[in-house]
């Protein structure tokens, strides 16, 4: 049975990063929220506050630069903004970062939510919404698709450390009795994602005309799902589904990579009036990502069944705003590569830390 949550302060860990600033982005727009919105977030260097630049009613919105593991900061923001809902976005996010240097991944996806999760056994009346992934189901063959019910399975460091915390999510709402909810999204894409992942980092490169790593033959398929799609359909769930329901969030769009950088080289040709062959040469096959899961797909059925969300976002034209987006925020590009935000920060926020 849906049931209708309203919230008057939602904490949002993870506001500064990608998704985060796309939810906190709806909140103060299409999305309709009229509480206020606590930003809890660690600056790590995926997470820029410039993303919300103007986005957001001041009135209505705070930052607090903050790490989810420091119980006492969070504790502390909690209480002096009597916030009555949790939205958790912070983790470390990067697949390729966890194979390298997995510590922070445990530390922050694995330890930090397990200390959100004690600050809500403190305040059972909060709602806490943990924001997972589809790549804890591992890695399917050609055909079928995860579901709510499919078996974790993870295979890199990354998806270990959100089964992880999934697992811990899932033990607190059964052992004492806690709201929360779970999403598992697909790989996302669209503006003011940092450019390590894919689709940023191929269309900086087609812009550049560095060469475009694909990672062995390019035939790893993902299902590509617009960022605003999925803070859409994570802020129906949190409204709307039963206390300790998971749903799957897909986007449609199924694509081998080398799929996805052929239509950024043909959106970027549009973009910028190039030859698409002077594009194409800067194609590189490199040495395949280890323990590269080999297809991702998501059965979204039972969102669209229970909370009547289906993704609206097309792939293709999605992946031209982004391109288009790319190509006139330059400035924030260079500022988020070179770290330069940070001294933005010093001018733009006072630094709101509860004492
Ligand atoms: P991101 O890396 O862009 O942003 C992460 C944010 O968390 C940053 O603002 C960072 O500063 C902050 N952060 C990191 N460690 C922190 C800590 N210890 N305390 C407080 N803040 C901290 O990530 P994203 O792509 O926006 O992903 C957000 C969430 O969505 C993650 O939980 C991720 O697992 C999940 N997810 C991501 C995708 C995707 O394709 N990017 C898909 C499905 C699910
Ligand atoms: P990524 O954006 O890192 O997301 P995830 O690994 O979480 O799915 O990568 C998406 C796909 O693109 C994945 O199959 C790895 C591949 N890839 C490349 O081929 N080259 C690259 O430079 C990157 C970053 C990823």
């Amino acid at each position: 049975m849906n049931v209708a949550r309203s919230f008057s302060s939602l904490l949002v860990t993870g506001g500064c990063g990608f998704i985060g600033s796309a939810f906190i982005r709806g909140l103060f727009s299409n999305l309709a929220f009229d509480g206020r919105v606590v930003n809890l977030d660690a600056l790590t260097y995926a997470g820029n506050p410039e993303s919300l630049a103007g986005a957001v009613d001041p009135e209505r919105y705070v930052f607090v630069h903050a790490d989810i593991r420091d119980a006492d900061a969070v504790r502390a923001v909690i209480e002096r903004y009597a916030v009555d809902g949790i939205v958790n976005f912070a983790a470390e996010s990067h697949v390729d970062r966890s194979i390298v240097a997995p510590d922070a991944f445990i530390e922050t996806n694995v330890v930090g939510t397990f200390k959100l999760l004690e600050l809500v056994r403190e305040n059972p009346s909060l709602h806490f919404h943990h924001v997972s992934t589809d790549e804890v189901y591992g890695s399917l063959g050609p055909t079928g698709a995860f579901r709510e019910d499919t078996a974790y399975a993870p295979n890199s460091p990354y998806a270990a450390s959100k089964a992880a915390s999934d697992h811990l999510v899932r033990a607190y709402a059964r052992t004492y009795g806690l709201s929360v909810t779970v999403s598992h999204g697909s790989n996302n894409y669209g503006p003011y994602q940092f450019p390590e992942k894919l689709i940023p980092l191929m269309i900086l490169n087609l812009f550049e005309s560095e060469p475009l790593p694909v990672y062995g033959d390019g035939s790893n398929v993902r299902d590509w799902l617009h960022v605003e799609d999925h803070a859409e359909a994570i802020w129906a769930i949190v409204r709307s589904a039963p206390a300790g329901e998971t749903y799957n969030i897909g986007g449609n769009a199924e694509r081998t990579n080398l799929q996805v950088v052929r239509s950024l080289i043909q959106a970027v040709v549009e973009e910028t009036g190039r030859p698409a062959s002077a594009l194409e040469s800067l194609l590189r096959f490199v040495t395949d990502r280890p323990g590269h899961d080999k297809r991702y797909a998501i059965d979204a059925s039972k969102l669209q069944r229970e909370l009547g969300f289906s993704p609206s976002r097309e792939f293709e034209s999605g992946l031209r705003q982004t391109v288009s987006w790319y190509a006139r925020h330059g400035a924030w590009v260079e500022r988020v590569r070179s770290g330069a935000y940070r001294d933005w920060i010093q001018t733009n926020y006072r630094d709101r830390t509860p004492k």
